[in-house]
């Protein structure tokens, strides 16, 4: 049987403005909570294998601050960075520097809004993209890491 300890553990990253979720925008965001996405990778975790923690803040330097905290411990990420996604080198050194595979995911389409969302300093540095799903994006994201986790591990 997998103990909870000997899995490998990816962080779900979410950034500025994602605790609104369910309210904010849901024209383009959807009704989900944060609560309700967090919820559904715990379950996703359990279904393929991984331990999951989710990490939320509006401050850069929090989400810098928690990519270095998981850099001894986790096996990948999950990072929907929202708006520093556009803007953040802080976060791109942070995440280069531990090393690890990481999903960007956006459960808008970025590339089919304003011009300035289609910018990501993390995307070329990411194993996949994925936007537009919504919050299954955060699932699929999940899927890809354990396949990809479970391929270098074994090699
Ligand atoms: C977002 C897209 C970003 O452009 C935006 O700033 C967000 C959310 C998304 O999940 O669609 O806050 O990352």
């Amino acid at each position: 049987m997998t103990t909870q300890f000997s899995r490998p553990l990816v962080g779900v990253l979410n950034g500025p403005n994602l605790n609104l979720l369910g309210t904010r925008q849901p024209e383009i965001y959807g009704r989900a909570t944060l609560a309700d996405i967090e919820r559904r990778c715990g379950e996703v975790g359990d279904e393929v294998g991984l331990a999951v923690e989710c990490v939320q803040s509006n401050h850069e330097g929090a989400l810098v601050d928690a990519i270095q905290e998981w850099r001894t411990r986790a096996a990948g990420f999950v990072v929907n960075a929202a708006a520093y996604t556009h803007t953040s080198i802080a976060l791109r050194d942070a995440l280069l520097a531990t090393g690890l595979p990481l999903v960007e995911v956006h459960l808008s389409n970025v590339h089919a809004r304003d011009e300035f969302r289609h910018r990501s300093y993390l995307a070329d540095i990411a194993s996949a993209v994925i936007a537009g799903c919504g919050p299954e994006g955060y699932e699929f994201a999940l899927r890809h890491l354990a396949g990809r986790l479970a391929r270098t591990t074994r090699a």
